[in-house]
């Protein structure tokens, strides 16, 4: 089943006298529970389809449905609720909030939505990426993978149906991406989320079960739908 899908997507950008055709006519769709990458050159429209899949900003002509539902058919506090609710994001910069303990961190999203945190739920992706001996220090005493393991809980905290990331490890070196990535996919595998994740780097795509490439705001290569078996 697709989860979320767009059609005829655009963002257009007036620059002057010129249009910059940020995301140019993309129509694809996702399937609920795979893990997609969505990768191209610098400049090449990624954040931009990430931020109008997840509706975090409008397109300039074309629709996305999550669920089959136009997400411009929600009132704008329906959309919010539904993207704290259903949407996770994990960002290159991790966007903790330093003031915050880990656990705080965490839960914020839980906290922000008036519900009752489900203890064995947070223990579990706890225990996933290994961030026990971390929750009660602040961000500024963590290394970079640790920090983006917290925020990587923080946006599954809500178990989100889709997990959206830009250049997740695009801040690591090369053995804590790799911690990064692998705990993603296996977060995404062991409680069934559908994630699409942005990376200019090939090395990070190739662990993806399907691979989007994009070229000035158009697909021009994708690799498909259907999952090979390993
Ligand atoms: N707010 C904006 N105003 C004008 N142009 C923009 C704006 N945001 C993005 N663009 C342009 O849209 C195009 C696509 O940008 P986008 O950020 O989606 O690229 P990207 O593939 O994520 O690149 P990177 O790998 O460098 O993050 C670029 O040409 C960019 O300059
Ligand atoms: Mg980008």
């Amino acid at each position: 089943m697709d989860i979320i899908r767009c059609e005829n997507l655009s963002k257009i950008y007036q620059a002057g006298d010129n249009k910059i055709f940020a995301l140019d006519d993309v129509t694809v769709s996702f399937e609920q529970g795979t893990f997609t990458a969505i990768t191209g050159p610098s400049g090449s429209g990624k954040s931009t389809m990430l931020h109008l899949l997840s509706g975090l900003d409008a397109p300039s002509q074309g629709k996305v449905f999550y669920q089959d539902k136009s997400l411009y058919d929600y009132k704008d506090n329906q959309l919010s609720v539904l993207r704290r609710r259903r949407f996770g994001f994990v960002f290159q910069s991790y966007n903790l909030v330093k003031e915050l303990t880990g656990m705080e961190n965490i839960l914020l999203p839980v906290m922000l939505d008036n519900r009752k945190v489900d203890e064995d739920h947070i223990n579990r992706i706890v225990d996933m990426l290994g961030i026990g001996d971390r929750l009660t220090h602040l961000p500024g005493a963590m290394s970079g993978g640790q920090q983006q393991r917290i925020s990587i809980a923080r946006a599954l905290a809500n178990k989100p149906n889709i997990l959206f990331a830009d250049e997740p490890t695009g801040n690591l070196d090369g053995k804590s991406g790799r911690e990064v990535l692998s705990l993603l996919r296996q977060a995404s595998h062991e409680l069934g989320i559908t994630l699409i994740l942005v990376t200019h780097d090939m090395n990070v795509a190739e662990q993806a079960e399907r691979i989007v490439q994009i070229e000035d705001g158009k697909i021009i290569r994708d690799s498909g739908k259907v999952r090979e078996e390993e």
